[in-house]
Formats: C-alpha cells, sequence, structure tokens
C-alpha cells in the first residue's frame, strides 16, 4: 500500500488504488465556521463578491489548507454560477440562501460559449491563482452542479426539499425538459472543463437533489444527465479525474450511478453503510465520504468513533475521507483539526 500524502495520493486512489493514510478533503471546508472566511467575507460585503473577485475567492479557497494541511483544496464558487452564465439572475439573502430571478424559459437562456467565458472568467482566474499559491502536492478540485440539482434551483427560483417546480415542469412537458437536462449538461461539461484548463486536477459533479426520485426519472434527469457530461470531458480529456456526488441516492441508485456514468469516485451521503459502499462500490470506482456534519459539530467520542467506524469500514479500498455533505457554520475548528489528526495518525 502506498504511503504519500497530497495531490498524488488522492489521484492514486481516483485510479482505483488504496492509499494509506486515505487523503481528506471536506465538502464546505472554506466557511463560515471560519473566524478568517468571516473577516475576508465581511471584508467583501457578500459572498458572491468573494465569488467573483479572484484574489478573494483564491484567498478562502487557501484558508482550511493553511490552518488544516488538507489533501486537497476546492475552489471557492458556488453551483449557481452557471444559471448566472445562462443569464437567469442570482443573489444570495443573508439567512435565506440563494434566490434566482423567475425563469426566463429554455429559449431564452444565453447559449454562447463566449458569452459564458466572459462571466465566468474571473472563476477560471481565482482556479489559474489558486494552482499558483498552492503547494505542488496538494490536489486542486473544480466543481459544477449536475443538471438536475441546477434545474430544480432555476425552476424553483430556491431551494426546495421536494424540488415541486422542476418535476411538475418536467412531467408536463417532457420534451422541454430534456432539451434543458441537454443544455445545462453542455454548459457543466464545459465549464468543468475551462476548469481542467485552469489547473483543476479534479472535478466534482454536485447532484445534491439525486434522492427521492422514482427510477425511471432517476435514469434520466440523474443518470443520463452525469454521464453525458463524463463523456464530453472525456472526449476533450480522456484521462480526466472526475467525481460524482448524487446525493441520497439509495444503494441502489449508488450502484447504477458508479457503474454506468464513467465517473472514477463516487461521495456518498451520511446514511449510507460504508462497508457496503466500499465492496459494491470500491470495485468500480473510488468512495468518498461520509462523516455526519453533526457528529463533527458534536466532537468527543461520538466524532473519534464515526472517524474510526469509517476507517475501519473502508480499510484495503480506494477511500477518500470526507463528510456526507458540508461542513456546517457552528462547527467548531478544534473538531475539523482532529479528523485531520485522526485520520492521517489511526491508519
Ligand atoms: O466546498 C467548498 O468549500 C467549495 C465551495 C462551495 C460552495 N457551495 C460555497 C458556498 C461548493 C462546492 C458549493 C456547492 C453548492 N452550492 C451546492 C452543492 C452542495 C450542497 O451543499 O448540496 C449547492 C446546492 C449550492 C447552492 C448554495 N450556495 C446554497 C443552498 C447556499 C446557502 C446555504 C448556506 O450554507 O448558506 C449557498 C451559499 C454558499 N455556497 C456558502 C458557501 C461557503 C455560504 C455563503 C455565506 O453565507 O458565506
Amino acid at each position: 500500500m502506498e504511503k504519500t500524502v497530497g495531490r498524488t495520493s488522492l489521484l492514486a486512489v481516483l485510479s482505483g488504488k488504496p492509499v494509506e493514510p486515505a487523503p481528506i478533503w471536506l465538502m464546505r471546508q472554506a466557511g463560515r465556521y471560519l473566524p478568517e472566511y468571516k473577516a475576508t467575507r465581511a471584508k467583501a460585503g457578500s459572498f458572491w463578491t468573494m465569488c467573483m473577485t479572484p484574489e478573494l475567492a483564491v484567498e478562502v479557497t487557501l484558508q482550511p489548507i493553511r490552518r488544516f494541511d488538507f489533501d486537497a483544496a476546492i475552489l471557492f464558487s458556488d453551483i449557481l454560477v452557471v444559471p448566472f452564465a445562462l443569464g437567469q439572475g442570482v443573489r444570495f439573502e443573508e439567512n435565506l440562501g440563494p434566490v434566482l430571478d423567475g425563469f426566463p424559459g429554455a429559449a431564452n437562456l444565453i447559449c454562447d460559449e463566449a458569452a459564458w467565458r466572459e462571466k465566468l472568467t474571473p472563476v477560471y482566474d481565482a482556479m489559474a491563482g489558486t494552482r499558483a499559491k498552492l503547494a505542488r502536492d496538494k490536489t486542486l478540485i473544480g466543481f459544477a452542479g449536475a443538471p438536475w440539482t441546477l434545474a430544480a434551483y432555476m425552476l424553483e427560483g430556491k431551494g426546495s426539499p421536494d424540488q415541486r417546480a422542476a418535476k411538475l415542469a418536467a412531467y408536463r412537458d417532457p420534451k422541454s425538459f430534456a432539451q434543458l437536462l441537454d443544455m445545462l449538461a453542455q454548459i457543466v461539461a464545459w465549464h468543468l472543463l475551462r476548469q481542467f484548463d485552469a489547473g483543476a486536477d479534479v472535478v466534482q459533479i454536485f447532484d445534491s437533489w439525486a434522492g427521492g426520485l422514482p427510477d425511471k426519472e432517476f435514469s434520466d434527469w440523474v443518470i443520463a444527465p452525469n454521464k453525458q457530461i463524463v463523456s464530453l470531458i472525456r472526449k476533450a480529456r480522456p484521462d480526466a479525474k472526475i467525481i460524482g456526488f448524487p446525493r441520497a441516492a439509495t444503494q441502489t441508485g449508488y450502484e447504477r450511478y458508479a457503474a454506468e456514468t464513467g465517473v472514477n469516485g463516487i461521495s456518498v451521503d451520511t446514511s449510507t453503510s460504508m462497508r457496503w459502499a466500499a465492496s459494491a462500490l470500491g470495485e468500480h470506482v473510488a468512495v468518498q465520504g461520509n462523516l455526519d456534519p453533526i457528529a463533527l459539530i458534536a466532537g468527543g467520542a461520538a466524532l473519534d468513533g464515526a472517524i474510526d467506524g469509517i476507517l475501519r469500514d473502508t480499510k484495503g479500498a480506494p477511500f477518500i475521507f470526507n463528510l456526507g455533505h458540508g461542513v456546517l457554520p457552528e462547527t467548531p475548528v478544534e473538531h475539523v483539526a482532529r479528523v485531520v489528526e485522526r485520520v492521517r495518525t489511526r491508519t
């Protein structure tokens, strides 16, 4: 078994090789639980300004690496930069989350690479700026939202627990909805390729709303568009490393996603048995996850036991330590430091 940390080890895991200690990074590792993030955000004035000002995005991307020495940095940005590039207005309201302007209709979305590039250049500049400052042995991760999750935000105008607006639109007019998903797959693949061009080593596709879909709709709205994105990326970059996160997809959903989309790694949510994931999914792809973000807030014996359980269950499998979802704002920074230390010393 290889004993390396950093860029090489995360890439090795994504090539199917188990590595000890497991590489570690956390979804939403840059965020409001960090005092230095809050200070930068207060100076910037808003979350969106931070995303769209390369120096600020580079700074907050690097903050968690400086403090915790994670093996990977994930670019500070948001999945909603894609609707923004398509011409749908996006704002972030304090304590409310994202709010989008009314859906303009698929025919009115901007379908022009030059226009996308103009709007998203700050994101690619932030990626290049991060690569220039990040130690060579750290992996740099880019990301995008998956078409179904983006469509859910675009049609609902905000986060929605049952994605009702998107489902109703899709059930009532399947043809138009398929066209929207196809367009989103095109721009997402394009956006991920531009992130690779700017220096990303790996990209992650977030399908945060993949759970709770009927079988056929899971095929049409999750599996097919994710597969399309992977194949569009691989046409331009055959050895691109891609992680998928079809959150809460259930065992059958994760199994299909791992076998059918062509990703190199799959991130699983907190309710998934890691013993099952390591054996059932670990044959096809690397497995990433799945510490409960609330156990990370709690700390103590619950946190230690949860970390040890995940390490035990994934021993011998190609595995990347992460959370089952993002770091929550009330998380004590000492608990995050403890996870990194324990993952590095228990394996
Ligand atoms: O992981 C990282 O550290 C990289 C940055 C990142 C952010 N958003 C920064 C962010 C990533 C990978 C995302 C992805 C994202 N954004 C998803 C998919 C993952 C998931 O959580 O399911 C989704 C659905 C979004 C849309 C979004 N952006 C929501 C729902 C919110 C509000 C929730 C919240 O925590 O306030 C955001 C805002 C957001 N994106 C913040 C951060 C750090 C908080 C902004 C702030 O108030 O400072």
